[in-house]
């Protein structure tokens, strides 16, 4: 996926404020997960402000980020962009999607949660500063796998 400057400086100045130093991703990160083979973007944008945005590696079956600006939240758009992921994922074959989620983030495990994701591991020291991740997965393979709007497909 080719972004402009700009559009990568977007995706830098949303996450900062979404995530706090040192969690939150350089422009040089995320000019390189854009450039991953299997790199999606979904954006969500009210007129020309970037408001949210999901990141994913279909290759890896991995989300790298999701992110809503806090003034826009709690209004299903982080629901939405996730539910979107998943469906672009299952359209690239994707065997499982993967979420890594720091363990003291509430919003974002519930809302994995919601859409059928499963814990499945612990990170200790995950991150730079040693906050541990809850490692989420979401099975696409199953025939029994939930729908992304938390429905049984069957
Ligand atoms: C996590 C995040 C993406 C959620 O986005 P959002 O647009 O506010 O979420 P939605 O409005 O779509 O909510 C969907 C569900 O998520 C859960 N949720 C969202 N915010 C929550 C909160 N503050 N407390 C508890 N549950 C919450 C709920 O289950 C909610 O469903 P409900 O509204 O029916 O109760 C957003 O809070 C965010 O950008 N946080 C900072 C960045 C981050 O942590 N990203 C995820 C990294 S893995």
């Amino acid at each position: 996926m080719k972004l402009t400057p700009h559009e990568i400086q977007e995706l830098v100045v949303l996450d900062a404020l979404c995530f706090e130093p040192p969690l939150n991703y350089s422009y040089r990160d995320l000019l390189a997960y854009t450039k991953f083979e299997g790199a999606i973007l979904l954006r969500e944008r009210e007129g020309e402000s970037l408001i949210a945005y999901c990141l994913g590696d279909a290759h890896e079956g991995t989300i790298l980020t999701l992110d809503v600006h806090p003034e826009y939240r709690r209004r299903g758009l982080g629901r939405r962009l996730l539910s979107e992921m998943i469906e672009e994922m299952r359209k690239h074959k994707a065997p499982c999607v993967v979420s890594q989620i720091a363990i003291d983030n509430l919003p974002s495990l519930e809302l994995h949660k919601n859409l059928g994701f499963k814990f499945v591991s612990i990170l200790y020291d995950y991150y730079p500063d040693g906050t541990a991740a809850w490692e989420m997965e979401l099975d696409l393979s199953s025939s029994n796998a939930l729908q992304p709007d938390g429905t049984d497909s069957q």
